[in-house]
């Protein structure tokens, strides 16, 4: 059994504004399940401590000159130990985990994260009162990268991993906040956390953990160019014998079509008769009228990853012929502007949600006949797994983990019953407009949408497999450690 400390900034069903959570919840289970032992640390934010059940108080801590009291719960899905790092001037705030109610980074988030990681350390270390070491410190993303980075300047160190969920949020501050947060010099450096005269969380994971993962074998490959690698493809080609890409797994109770009680009408790949209900009420919901028209979902943060701006460049060729739009998401002001405007322009065909609703994500994934995912770049994402296990197709750029997961409809795919959606080379709308053209086209095809939903259905998107693989990384890395 290998003791994991799993580093984390947020977790579901705690704290959540992206994929990050999704994975954080259910990959420690995953573990658990395997056998091994598994602690989640996640800063202590109002909704964690409301969340994590009845808490234990476990230790205290002076750090930073804060005093800092470790909160022991559970999770309410999996039961896996949480630990909440509680310091209330830090983290007890209204307001998300990175910014405040108008979407400003909290003005402390260097302090913040340092404080959170300095806590991480000293449990990893063992000097924090506790019975329990880890062997395994996994850090996530760039909120955890200064822990891994302390931890290498320690001698007896359990080993480290640095999970990379999305190389595009790197955690940038300056020099000011690094000598005010008193931080080692050794960290001042080119080869650590030191870039071009700033100081960049996320390179304390890159430069030293003993192994670097990411969240799809393609994506591994893709960060170390310069197209995807946002200045850090150097560094990341300089570890590639240390850096693989392990698929995330999802969830498959809280994804799961045959026993969704957020979704009006369960089916299965045996019968699937609610599906066409939940089509209904998905109409009815958008106010759309309910007729049999090939309707296009998509769930997403509306920011230019996502390629949102495709959609709306692309929708013009298929909007004059029978088919509905309906978009649920949040973020760039812009693009909520313009899909807003869709409505306006075309209010019998486009639906569109602007906000954060989790009801209404199984209902688009439940309820539509294909899932738009046009991303220009994603290191796995989720939303296309969720769409192969509800039968609802998805189209995706050929890039990262949609790559990985999504095989085109091709006559022989088809026939060898490989395909699960469609699949475009080129993050263009032209693209995006060809593999909608294509989607439309298999709907209008005797037996096609039923065979390609029955692919999809058929995928094992659990973790099964890929916790299986992260053990192995774990192993490599404490192989790696002693070598060292
Ligand atoms: P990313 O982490 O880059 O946003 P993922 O596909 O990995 O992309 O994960 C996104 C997660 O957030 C999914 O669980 C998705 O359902 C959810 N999500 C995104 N936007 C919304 C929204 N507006 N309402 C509900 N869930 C959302
Ligand atoms: C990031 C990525 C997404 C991935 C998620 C979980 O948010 O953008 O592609 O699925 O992390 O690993």
């Amino acid at each position: 059994m290998t003791r994991i400390l799993f580093a984390t900034s947020e977790a579901v069903p705690l704290i959540k504004t992206g994929g990050l959570a999704d994975v954080s919840g259910s990959l420690p289970a995953a573990l658990r399940d395997l056998g091994e032992d598994v602690r989640i640390i996640l800063p202590a934010y109002p909704a964690a401590l409301v969340g994590a059940g009845h808490l234990r108080h476990l230790t205290s801590l002076q750090v930073m000159g804060e005093h800092v009291s470790l909160l022991e719960g559970r999770m309410p899905d999996t039961g896996v130990t949480v630990w909440l790092v509680d310091a209330p001037a830090l983290f007890e705030r209204e307001g998300g985990p990175y910014v405040d109610e108008h979407g400003q980074d909290w003005p402390d988030n260097a302090e913040r994260f340092t404080l959170f990681c300095r806590v991480v350390v000293e449990i990893a270390m063992g000097r924090a009162n506790l019975s329990w070491r880890p062997d395994i410190l996994h850090g996530n993303d760039w909120q955890t990268g200064l822990a891994i980075a302390l931890a290498h300047l320690e001698s007896q160190r359990p080993a480290t991993i640095f999970s990379i969920h999305n190389l595009a949020y790197q955690g940038y501050f300056s020099e000011e906040n690094f000598r005010a947060l008193q931080l080692p010099e050794a960290l001042w450096s080119p080869a650590s956390m030191e870039y071009y005269g700033q100081w960049v969380m996320i390179k304390g994971g890159l430069a030293h953990a003993d192994r670097l993962l990411t969240v799809s074998p393609s994506y591994a490959q893709e960060i170390t160019t310069a197209a995807f690698g946002n200045g850090m493809d150097g560094l990341l080609r300089h570890r590639q014998d240390r850096l693989s890409g392990i698929l995330n797994g999802i969830d498959t109770q809280i994804w799961d079509p045959n026993h969704d009680r957020l979704i009006p009408a369960s089916y299965s790949q045996d019968n699937m008769l609610g599906k066409s209900i939940n089509k209904s009420a998905l109409q009815r919901h958008f106010d759309l009228p309910e007729i049999d028209v090939p309707v296009f979902g998509l769930v997403s943060r509306l920011v230019e990853q996502k390629g949102i701006d495709l959609v709306l460049a692309a929708l013009p060729d298929h909007i004059h012929a029978p088919i509905q739009l309906v978009m649920l998401g949040s973020g760039n002001k812009q693009y909520e502007q313009a899909c807003v405007e869709l409505v306006h322009r075309y209010p019998h065909q486009v639906g569109v949600t602007i906000g954060y609703d989790e009801v209404l994500a199984h209902l688009i994934e439940a309820g539509s006949d294909f899932f738009l995912m046009p991303s220009r770049f994603e290191p796995c994402g989720l939303n296309q797994l969720y769409s192969l296990r509800y039968g609802t197709p998805p189209i995706v750029h050929k890039t990262g983990g949609l790559a990985d997961t999504v095989t085109h409809c091709w006559p022989q795919t088809l026939e060898d019953g490989s395909a699960t959606g469609f699949v475009f080379e080129h993050p263009t709308a032209t693209g995006l407009s060809w593999a909608m053209g294509e989607a439309l086209r298999c709907m209008a095809r005797k037996d096609c949408l039923q065979r390609l939903r029955q692919n999809g259905m058929r995928q094992d998107v659990s973790w099964k497999n890929s916790a299986q693989t992260y053990r192995q990384v774990y192993q490599q890395a404490m192989q790696d450690k002693a070598i060292a």
